[in-house]
């Protein structure tokens, strides 16, 4: 190896930039949110956290003999939560792993556990983060961390639906023969099975989806297609689950997006989980609405217009969340 190389694979000499990424939990999802941030180039650091040791030295180790085929970056891993002093951006993955036929509320118990145990130590070693939680079930956990922590509520915010509006978006652009990208459409409320799509705003490539006529291939999205579609969306995870055991490319494919709209202060509007507070009249829960999403975190929920039915539907979903959070005492 010449010094150039040796530099690169080391990052001495390398153009330091100041972002750092700390992702706790070297589970599937963890290990995969590092794989995405790093191949994004996402954050100059990428640290793992896990308790343990031998799994996450291994993972540091095995995404660290990747870096020369990714854009410069660092990765460390450690059992020591030290290691994630001073992260820009602190992601959780670390938590109770959802069994085939297991909601993702079944596993609220076991993670609100964990994330009493882990948030007050996270805040103290990376005071200034943004907080991303991605452990489940997400609204339940983020409201948690936000009561625990202390932090604006702009600071400590959940991955939410940003992955089920990528699955519906995948599913429209499947039956309209559109590219993914010119879908536009957002799941909100639970990320879990009260969640469902705000059909009255979505567009395909600026014709209003409720207006979308069909073509030779395909039919219009009618009610019944558009409900088999949104059930899909719901199902999703349970399918994967049942196949393979865990989801772990597309929510670390969404995490990481959302870490880089964070760390390059985007702007960028994602219906990540956030706590409402007087949103179509909903106050004390957090569930994903469209929010903008930059270098303060989850900064502004767009007031997106609903028919009667989906203000209907936003609010049994954000009654569902309220439920199981004051049953563990929040
Ligand atoms: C997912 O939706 C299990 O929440 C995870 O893929």
């Amino acid at each position: 190896m010449d010094s150039d190389e040796l530099q690169t694979a080391t990052g001495a000499g390398a153009d330091r930039r100041t972002t750092k990424l700390a992702v706790v939990g070297a589970g599937a999802v963890g290990a995969t949110v590092a794989y995405a941030a790093l191949m994004r180039g996402a954050a100059r650091t990428v640290a793992l956290y896990d308790v343990n040791h031998a799994k996450v030295e291994a993972e540091a180790l095995d995404l660290g003999h990747g870096i020369q085929f990714m854009p410069m970056a660092e990765v460390v891993g450690s059992d020591d939560i030290a290691v994630c002093a001073d992260a820009d951006v602190v992601v959780v993955t670390a938590g109770a792993k959802q069994k085939p036929g297991q909601t993702r509320l079944d596993l609220a118990e076991a993670t609100i556990g964990l994330t009493r145990d882990l948030l007050p130590r996270l805040v103290e070693v990376a005071p200034d983060a943004v907080f991303v939680m991605v452990t489940n079930p997400v609204d339940i956990v983020t409201y948690a961390a936000l009561q625990l922590s202390g932090l604006p509520p702009a600071r400590m915010f959940g991955s939410g639906t940003v992955l089920d509006s990528s699955r519906l978006r995948y599913l429209v652009a499947q039956h309209t023969g559109v590219a993914v990208h010119n879908v536009h459409a957002y799941m909100v409320g639970e990320h879990g099975d009260s969640e469902f799509p705000l059909w009255s705003s979505a567009a395909i490539g600026g014709v209003p989806l409720l207006e979308w006529r069909g073509s030779r291939s395909a039919g219009p999205l009618t009610p019944a297609v558009r409900d088999r579609i949104a059930r899909q969306v719901i199902d999703s995870a349970y399918q994967i689950i049942a196949g393979k055991g865990a989801t772990n490319y597309a929510v670390a494919l969404a995490a990481s997006r959302i870490i880089e709209a964070v760390l390059k202060d985007e702007r960028r509007v994602m219906p990540v989980s956030s706590l409402l507070d007087g949103y179509h009249g909903i106050h004390e829960v957090c569930l994903s609405v469209p929010t903008v999403v930059g270098r303060g975190g989850a900064d502004r929920q767009l007031e997106v217009p609903m028919s009667s039915d989906e203000e209907a539907d936003l609010r049994r979903s954000a009654e569902a969340l309220r439920a199981v959070a004051r049953r563990f005492g929040f």
